[in-house]
């Protein structure tokens, strides 16, 4: 299995290209699904989780058109409305296929997505508001079966904030007969993006980015072409690797209005960071301040840049507090820093950090995608070298992460 091998003690210093958001591109994939006619899609990162959807929208007879960032997606018939275990148990976004494959097709077999690395991350949301739409959805055999004649549009009140529980709901309504309200929806940008892209698609949806959607069910949507948005938390990524590692950056590409929470906090750290356009640039210099940080939903700090801001915390010069609110065993790489050499101590949900002036490479383990993230920062840092095992969470989620770090100093390689 594959490695990475960083030298830390470098500072990064140069351009970056910010690739197109998973978390955008997945629930985006998944809307070709409404529609018989083709989604052209632009800015697609090449990741490993965009080829697993790839593969799955496939295996239920969607044509599937791939070059270079660009994907095209055409469901003129629906023959296999399924998604087996095998796909997604490696890929929990696989179950926004759901609500997609009942408002097209009235039926669809999903597997229940089972245990995860950060929490126990149930789906009864998504199952209670398509229940609210008219599905009769059993579980049998470890595979939720979904049917309905033509979806209702309902009002439904979410429990708590999900993100692809939002998306999900707002893709099964689009086609339901009558308007749907989605209350306490989810803020985040992925959600408006998709909500842009059903949007040329022919879909009435009001509100997206807010806590309250409304969509107005129209009987068919047609073709559209959509450009992916650009990926927040990539781009928070480069961003805090330059105020752990020091150096001067410029990031091309980004979206820096969807970045507030990840940009005061590192200003807060001593980053001078500067936005215009597309572009942000970070200069950063000196050993970071500590910053506290606590996760919540949009526009709030998010927690898929908490292990990155543990990294940071870990050589800063004084104590940050670190509390996660959105999943409850996010601090996995709380203890392979600790292998490194960093000072934390896990009370509940917070991690108290003490900065030390630095960390020693180490062997380490990436237990998820931004704990992969996270051993690399710390790894940067870090005094000699550090060897990161099954980096395959990685693949999943950073478009040609190495190449990037390499073209700004880093020295990192993979073994394979
Ligand atoms: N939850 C429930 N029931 C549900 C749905 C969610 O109890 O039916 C709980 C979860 O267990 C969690 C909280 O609600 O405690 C929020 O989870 P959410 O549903 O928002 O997470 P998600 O939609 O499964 C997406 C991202 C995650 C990101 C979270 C939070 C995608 C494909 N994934 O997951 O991204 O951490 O929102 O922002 O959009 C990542 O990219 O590494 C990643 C994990």
């Amino acid at each position: 299995m594959d490695k990475l091998r960083i030298s830390g003690g470098r500072r990064l210093e140069g351009e970056v290209r910010i690739s197109g958001a998973k978390n955008a591109a997945l629930p985006i994939m998944c809307a070709a699904l409404l529609s018989a006619r083709p989604l052209a899609l632009s800015n697609v990162p090449q990741l490993m989780d965009v080829a697993t959807m790839a593969r799955l929208l496939a295996q239920m007879g969607v044509g599937v058109e791939r070059s270079a960032d660009r994907i095209a997606l055409h469901a003129q018939n629906v023959a296999h409305p399924i998604a087996p275990y095998e796909l997604v148990k490696t890929m929990r976004a696989s179950v926004l296929v759901l609500g997609p494959l009942l408002a097209r097709c009235g039926q669809a077999k999903v597997s229940l997505p089972g245990g995860c690395a950060i929490g126990s991350r149930p789906v009864d949301q998504h199952v209670k508001g398509l229940q609210a739409m008219g599905a009769v959805i059993n579980v049998d055999h470890g595979y939720m079966h979904a049917s309905a004649e033509r979806l209702r549009g309902a009002r439904i009140v979410m429990d708590m904030v999900t993100v692809t529980g939002t998306e999900n709901l707002m893709m099964a309504a689009v086609l339901a007969e009558g308007a749907t309200v989605l209350e306490n929806a989810a803020r985040e940008p992925e959600v408006v993006d998709l909500a842009r892209c059903l949007a040329a698609m022919g879909a009435r949806i009001d509100g997206a980015g807010t806590d309250v959607i409304r969509i107005e069910g129209v009987s068919s949507l047609r073709g559209a072409e959509h450009r992916v948005m650009p990926d927040r938390i990539e781009t928070g990524t480069y961003l805090a690797a330059a105020a752990a590692a020091g150096g001067k950056l410029r990031l091309v590409g980004a979206a820096p209005g969807t970045l507030d929470a990840t940009i005061e906090k590192l200003q807060e750290a001593g980053a001078r960071i500067a936005a215009n356009g597309s572009i942000i640039e970070i200069e950063m210099a000196g050993r970071p301040k500590p910053v506290s940080i606590r996760t919540a939903p949009y526009p709030g700090f998010a927690t898929d840049m908490q292990a990155q801001f543990m990294a940071l915390a870990t050589v800063a010069d004084g104590t940050a507090l670190i509390t996660e609110t959105i999943f409850e065993n996010r601090f996995m790489h709380a203890l392979e820093m600790q292998r490194l050499g960093a000072d934390i101590s896990i009370q509940g949900n917070t991690a108290m950090v003490r900065g030390v002036e630095r960390l020693q490479g180490a062997t380490v383990m990436a237990t998820d995608l931004r704990a992969s993230a996270s051993l690399v920062i710390a790894a940067l840092v870090a005094e000699g070298q550090t060897e990161i095992q099954r980096i395959y969470h990685l693949d999943r989620g950073y478009e040609a992460l190495e190449t990037k770090l390499s073209a700004l100093g880093a020295r990192i390689e993979r073994i394979s």
